[in-house]
This record gives C-alpha cells, sequence and structure tokens, in this order.
C-alpha cells in the first residue's frame, strides 16, 4: 500500500528522453518543487522517514545542487543543521575532497573539514540516485570526517542501474522508477 501522497508526486515528474546526454532518461523534481501542496508533501514525507530512524540525527548533509533544495528545508523542520557538500572550487577554508563519475559525467566534491566533527551523526540527502557515484561519494567524505551516516535519502530512485550496490550505508528512496 503505497502512500498517496507518494503517487502524487509521482505524477508531476517530468521525463526528459535524451536529456542532457544521448541514452539518458532524465527526471526533472522541479514541477514538485513548484506546486506547494505536492512539495509540503514531500517534505513531509522526508521528514516522516528521518523521525522513524532508529537513532537522532544530529546533521542534514545535503549534496550540490538539487540536495540544497530539499536539505535545508528538511533540517529545519528537524530543528538541525544544515551542511552543504560542493562541487570543486566553490566552499572556502580547510577542505576534503573526492572525486566521482556520475549517470553522465564526471566531478569532485568538497566538504570543509569541520563542518561535520568525528561521531556525528548524519543524514546525507539528494534529490536522486542514478548510478550511485554521487552518493558514495558523499559517503567516502563521511568516512573522512568520521561522521557516522544513519542513512543515505534521495527522493527518486532510478532502480535499473543498481547505484544502491555502491552506497556503503542504509539507502533510502521514496519513489522508484
Ligand atoms: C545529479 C543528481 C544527483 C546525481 C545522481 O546531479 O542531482 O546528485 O546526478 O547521479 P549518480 O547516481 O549517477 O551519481 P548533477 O551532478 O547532475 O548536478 P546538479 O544537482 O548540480 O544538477
Ligand atoms: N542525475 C543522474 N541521472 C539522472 C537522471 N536520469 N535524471 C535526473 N537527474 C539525474
Amino acid at each position: 500500500t503505497t502512500d498517496k501522497r507518494i503517487e502524487d508526486i509521482k505524477k508531476i515528474i517530468r521525463d526528459y528522453q535524451d536529456f542532457p546526454k544521448p541514452g539518458v532518461l532524465f527526471r526533472d523534481v522541479f514541477p514538485v518543487v513548484k506546486d506547494p501542496s505536492c512539495f509540503k508533501k514531500l517534505t513531509d514525507l522526508l521528514v516522516e522517514h528521518i523521525n522513524s530512524l532508529p537513532e537522532k540525527v544530529d546533521v542534514i548533509v545535503g549534496l550540490e545542487s538539487r540536495g540544497f533544495i530539499f536539505g535545508p528545508i528538511i533540517a529545519q523542520a528537524l530543528n538541525i543543521g544544515f551542511v552543504p557538500v560542493r562541487k570543486a572550487g566553490k566552499l572556502p577554508g580547510e577542505l576534503i575532497q573526492v572525486e566521482y563519475s556520475l549517470e553522465y559525467g564526471k566531478d569532485k566534491f568538497e566538504i570543509q573539514k569541520d563542518a561535520v566533527t568525528e561521531g556525528q551523526k548524519v543524514v546525507v540527502v539528494d534529490d536522486l540516485l542514478a548510478t550511485g557515484g554521487t552518493m558514495k561519494a558523499a559517503c567516502q567524505l563521511m568516512d573522512k570526517v568520521k561522521a557516522k551516516v544513519l542513512d543515505c535519502l534521495v527522493v527518486i530512485e532510478l532502480t535499473d542501474l543498481n547505484g544502491r550496490q555502491k552506497v556503503p550505508y542504509q539507502m533510502s528512496s521514496l519513489i522508484k522508477y
């Protein structure tokens, strides 16, 4: 029995064939954000999921760019902080870096060394899991700062690409294609 809210959200996610490269079926989550009642349903579901975890979360970690849409609003609802993982060259100060590949390219992620401290319990948030390269890289950064990853959480999972096999921690998704 799927939550009616999940069906409502799924209906307004738009598909684009061959974007940004031939062979990729792009799932666009922005129409959900444009519709305030749908966006509220989505953020409520994400917050309910995090509240159902057996341990209390200290920090929400969001992945640039689309993890920045969902991460802060969830963190605020939970009354905890939000920390960004950014593409290389965007964050100031002392950084930790990791290279990764994703469904349609390669990139580098960075986090500030002191943004998450040893032993803090985090949930890593992004919009979508495809090949899992992006989420795996975020987990490697969490290992380097010695954070405890309670859950990796995405709105959309593209199950055909088996991305969750690459993710070393608990992997959760609301909507599966
Ligand atoms: C997209 C998406 C995920 C990632 C998933 O980000 O938002 O972060 O790809 O792909 P993967 O599971 O194959 O690694 P993208 O790098 O396109 O950047 P954006 O969020 O800045 O649009
Ligand atoms: N990021 C990686 N693969 C994607 C896809 N198929 N749709 C939207 N975002 C993505």
